[in-house]
């Protein structure tokens, strides 16, 4: 599976860990940013990530920021995103089982470089439930996401 990478200046040394993660999993990643310590917006990465994602070239987004919550409100806005905020491993599995996110968001400056890897190999692993019910409820997600950008809201 290919796994697209973004954070903000916050974020670096927790994605760097989780690249590890990923090439050990036997899996591959593209990193669109940022690299270094400077500070940036990070609405651009949010926007960077989630084009990997619709576009095809990724299959899920691990996105990193300061608290996880900029990053996610920005990856959400692109129509296809569905962004998800978690701080342990329940709330991962939960994210990919119930919600079928396609996006792990995390919270650099709350969560340990520890932790977050295995936040993200829980994400990773889990795969969205087949349960008719989660289906269906996500299913209304893609119907709003269609709704916003149809000009009917
Ligand atoms: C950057 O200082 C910080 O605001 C950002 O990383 C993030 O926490 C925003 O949601």
């Amino acid at each position: 599976m290919k796994i697209v990478l973004a954070s903000d200046h916050a974020g670096i040394e927790h994605k760097k860990r989780i690249k590890e993660l990923i090439s050990s999993m036997g899996h591959t990643f593209i990193d669109v940013g940022t690299h270094t310590a400077e500070s940036v917006d990070y609405p651009d990465y949010g926007q960077k990530g989630s084009e990997k994602i619709t576009s095809g070239e990724a299959e899920l987004g691990i996105f990193i920021c300061g608290t996880g919550i900029g990053i996610c409100m920005s990856a959400n806005k692109i129509k296809g995103i569905r962004g998800a905020v978690c701080w342990n491993t329940e709330t991962a599995r939960l994210a990919r089982e119930h919600n079928n996110a396609n996006v792990l968001c995390i919270g650099a400056r709350f969560i340990s470089i520890e932790d977050a890897v295995e936040i993200a190999r829980t994400f990773i692993e889990t795969p969205a439930s087949g349960d008719p019910r989660h289906i269906r409820r996500v299913n209304k997600i893609k119907a709003l996401d269609e709704r916003s950008t149809s000009g009917d809201c």
